[in-house]
């Protein structure tokens, strides 16, 4: 049981007092009775709470999909450098408590960005050890090889880290434009196993955590939230 004006605020993502106003003014019927007082204790899971007349959804817990854009930063707090965040450009509508995203994404790396409230949904997906495979695309600045797939798909090291086997694989003719699927996310990771070939990473993108792909419909910048089945398919592939 929680208090109404904590979970009216956790809801709507607005201010306690806010909440407690819009309560004041008789806005919030809980089970169809009105509230009277901001103190009252619901049961979020099973309660109706309707505030002016839309019905509050409770959910613990929530899973956005993001098309990252390029020029944001993968963090929840960008004050120290003045630079915009992934939790910054969230839609206000979206927005809630305790966000983050799950797993990193460099500057300038575009596609699907998890953000999450359920840290152990986070640290699931992306311990080396549960195997989520995240897929990318990569354009190349030069064509890589055969003997490039043999080594990613052995594990590379590249200086002080040893890579788990990836996979790798031409989209184009050209062998310029590669898919990468990766266990780990180490610092710069698909950047780095390049260069160690002396080719540079002119643009990637992330289309893919575990089973589940980034939604083509969402233009760059856009999120939308994942539903139960969705965030199943992340953890099984
Ligand atoms: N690998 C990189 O080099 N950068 C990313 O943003 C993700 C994986």
């Amino acid at each position: 049981m929680e208090r109404i004006d904590k979970i009216i605020s956790n809801e709507l993502n607005i201010a306690r007092n806010d909440a407690k106003a819009i309560i004041k003014s008789g806005a919030v019927s809980v089970n169809g009775i009105p509230v009277k007082s901001s103190s009252q204790k619901i049961d979020a899971e099973n309660d109706t709470v309707i505030v002016n007349g839309r019905e509050i959804k409770f959910r613990e817990f929530v899973y956005i999909m993001m098309n990252k854009p390029e020029g944001v930063i993968s963090s929840t707090d960008g004050r120290k450098t003045s630079e915009k965040t992934v939790i910054d450009i969230l839609p206000q509508d979206m927005k809630r408590k305790n966000l983050f995203p799950a797993g990193r994404l460099d500057k300038n790396t575009t596609g699907f960005m998890l953000i999450t409230d359920d840290g152990g949904f986070a640290h699931r997906i992306l311990s080396p050890r549960s195997h989520v495979p995240k897929t990318y695309i990569a354009q190349l600045d030069k064509p890589f090889d055969n003997d490039m797939i043999n080594a990613f798909g052995s594990g590379l090291k590249i200086g002080n880290d040893e890579c788990m086997p990836a996979k790798l694989e031409a989209v184009d003719g050209d062998y310029k434009t590669a898919r990468v699927v990766i266990n780990q996310g180490m610092y710069h990771q698909i950047k780095r196993m390049f260069k160690s070939f002396g080719i540079e990473v002119v643009q990637l993108k992330r289309i893919k955590i575990g089973g589940l792909y980034l939604d083509s419909k969402l233009a760059s910048g856009e999120c939308r939230f994942i539903d139960e089945n969705e965030l199943k398919m992340i953890v099984s592939d």
